[in-house]
């Protein structure tokens, strides 16, 4: 049975299989031994959690590998178990300790690289200067700080005694950070005078002292010194980082934690205004970033391995930091703009570092072949042996570009599937075992198990449309929506009974690969972020000459979708260019320049239907071009197109 709303229209033919050099050095190197890994995990789920959770740290064995009271999961329950010494100590007593852990460039041009050894010492003694602050196991702290060395040690510092980091991508407004305190209730904030982002300073404490204003949990904040420009430090609250640390000592024990300890809160977008605070455990966590790390990038000892996200969002989280460091294995991060000074700082970069596994975003990619492939071209990327991209569906013909131009024909592509919900990878290709499909996602990780269903949850035909559900718990799932399980049940296990919902829809063809169509909520993909409508429209309504708005995403070449908002006045105002500008800074000013809308449509009323709800397939045809009216500061009346459609209906 198919589902009329989700029509899959790709039929992309094509199929790369791994060479037979990359398959033969790999961890996976067959597709024989990827379904007998499978099955094991589907046929015997404890004992195969149990058996890989063996290549973590425990100080103390689990008694009970899962209790699961659907929605609820309880995983390793009985265990003790820590994210830092599994991602610090546990490599010093070998090689690895003068390892580089981590590998920095700034955006301009500094190097930094932190080794196992280093990393121990200045995360124990960020994790004494938390506690001279008087943070505790169960404590948040929110950390809203450029890509620096300091954001994975301030992380990896909470860890070590059990405060719960809560890290706030640095491009959000003042507002969107004060909201994102307050949901958590934060005590202490980590911060930078600022960072830089393509040539300029971006003011994070001059966003902090605003947000704190009305954050009445926070007590202190720690101001890592980063530009050295002019920044005010209020007395009594404000603390230098460098001032803090001289003197705290460099041993710090770590907090013998339950598996279930919440790791960190990260909020994320949904279908209703608040963002959400997505919480994820301890153990069940470092086990899925951990394993995913190994079977999907095929970490060996001698990569250097560069994630290009933020770490603001969880792919920096789980695949620039705990999964990688769990491996022991080297991460560069960059501070900056692909685009500083030139369109090929990305392919300097691997060049210089000599980068053997490269993951990226479909909108990066798209920009890239934009700016020209004589900026690739130019650099020398011939250490490159596996490419990845992960937040969006990548269309095939930039996937064909990716390969050929970046990879050389030669790097498999890992098109890696998951959310912020998920903590880890779900479906992506095995590179030395699965052939893959350009757009395709291809086959679920071990352990995890997807279908494709109608909206009564039956399974739906080959080849047809329908929601994306996992069917099983898996240990690195979201635990809860912090401060709110009725919504963590509503949102995600309600709306197709006994399942996962992921909010995307998807087809799987007849080998069994999955094929992710996008969100069929009311969520925006720009850029590969998230945006909810409703956090835009709640944005624009908060300006006192608007009366209505409503939100949808256009189809756009480079950032996937662009934001398209129809906006309604109060009488008494008129549109104007100048309103439409000051509405444009008003969204940023309230969530932070991502939700900047691209297009703003003037018009009298919005199209709802009898019962009121506002027809947003109808928006969304407006927005995407196949009824235009007029420019966008035009007046419009609805009214005849809302009648038009519902005679349609
Ligand atoms: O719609 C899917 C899309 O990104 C959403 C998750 O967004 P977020 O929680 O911000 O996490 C992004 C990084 C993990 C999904 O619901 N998405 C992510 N990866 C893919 C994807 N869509 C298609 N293909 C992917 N590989």
């Amino acid at each position: 049975m198919s589902n009329p709303e989700i029509e899959s229209v790709l039929t992309e033919q094509r199929t790369f299989a791994p060479s037979s050099e990359f398959s033969a050095a790999a961890r996976i190197g067959s597709m024989d031994d990827y379904r007998a890994l499978y099955r094991r995990s589907v046929e015997e789920p404890d004992a195969f959690w149990a058996e890989m959770a063996e290549q973590l740290h425990w100080f103390k064995k689990w008694d009970r590998v899962l209790d699961w009271e659907p929605p609820f999961a309880r995983w390793f329950s009985g265990g003790e178990i820590n994210i830092s010494t599994n991602c610090i100590d546990r490599h010093l007593d070998s090689w690895r300790k003068n390892k580089a852990a981590i590998i920095w460039e700034g955006e301009p041009g500094e190097e930094r690289v932190i080794r196992y050894q280093d990393l121990h010492r200045e995360v124990c003694k960020f994790a004494n200067v938390l506690k001279g602050l008087g943070v505790e196991k169960g404590d948040r702290v929110a950390l809203y700080m450029p890509m620096i060395p300091e954001l994975p040690i301030a992380m990896l510092a909470c860890a070590r005694i059990g405060a719960i980091h809560s890290v706030v991508f640095g491009g959000f407004s003042a507002e969107a950070l004060k909201d994102r305190i307050n949901d958590a209730q934060a005590r202490l904030v980590v911060t930078a005078d600022g960072g830089y982002r393509r040539g300029n300073i971006v003011p994070l404490k001059d966003n902090v002292d605003a947000a704190v204003e009305g954050t009445p949990t926070v007590k202190n904040v720690v101001v890592y010194k980063r530009t050295a420009h002019d920044i005010k430090m209020k007395e009594g609250r404000d603390h230098w980082w460098h001032d803090l640390i001289e003197g705290a000592s460099a041993e710090c024990e770590a907090a013998r934690l339950d598996p279930e300890h919440p790791l960190f809160i990260l909020y994320t977008s949904g279908t209703t205004g608040k963002p959400k605070g997505v919480v994820h455990s301890t153990g069940g966590y470092l086990l899925g970033v951990h394993l995913t790390s190994q079977w999907v990038f095929d970490l060996k000892e001698d990569d250097t391995y560069w994630c290009t996200a933020d770490i603001g969002w969880v792919t920096g989280h789980s695949y620039i930091l705990y999964g990688i460091l769990s491996n022991g294995a080297t991460t560069l991060m960059y501070e900056g703009a692909p685009n500083h000074p030139q369109p090929d700082r990305f392919w300097e970069i691997i060049e210089k570092y000599r980068v053997t596994i490269f993951y990226t975003a479909p909108t990066a990619i798209r920009a890239f072949i934009k700016w020209g492939d004589q900026w690739p071209k130019g650099r020398d990327l011939s250490s490159l042996r596996l490419i990845g991209t992960v937040g969006e569906p990548i269309n095939p013909e930039v996937w064909v570009w990716y390969s050929r131009t970046i990879g050389k024909d030669r790097c498999p592509i890992v098109d890696t599937w998951w959310q912020t919900e998920t903590g880890a990878i779900l479906i992506s290709p095995l590179p030395g075992a699965t052939p893959t499909k350009p757009g395709s996602c291809t086959l679920p990780l071990p352990g995890i198990v997807p279908d494709v269903v109608d909206k009564n949850g039956e399974s739906v035909d080959d080849n047809q449309g329908g929601f994306l559900v996992i069917r099983r718990p898996w240990p690195s799932m979201l635990r809860t929506v912090y401060g709110d399980p009725e919504r963590y049940k509503q949102q995600y296990w309600s709306q197709v009974p006994g399942v996962y919902f992921a909010g995307d829809g998807a087809r799987r063809d007849s080998d069994g690969y999955f094929w992710v169509m996008g969100r069929v909520d009311d969520v925006i993909n720009v850029a590969g972020h998230r945006l909810g409508t409703m956090e835009v429209e709640s944005a624009l309504v908060s300006h006192p000459y608007v009366a209505e708005a409503a939100v949808v995403g256009k189809p756009d070449d480079l950032k996937g979708q662009a934001i398209y908002a129809f906006v309604s006045l109060e009488s008494s105002h008129e549109p104007s260019d100048a309103l439409m500008d000051e509405l444009k800074a008003h969204v940023v000013k309230e969530i932070g320049a991502i939700a900047r809308p691209d297009f703003i449509r003037f018009t009298q009323e919005l199209p709802k239907t009898r019962s009121g709800k506002i027809m947003r397939r109808l928006l969304r045809d407006i927005a995407a071009g196949s009824h235009t009216v007029g420019d966008t500061t035009t007046l419009e009346n609805f009214a005849v197109l809302t009648q038009l459609m519902e005679e349609e209906e």
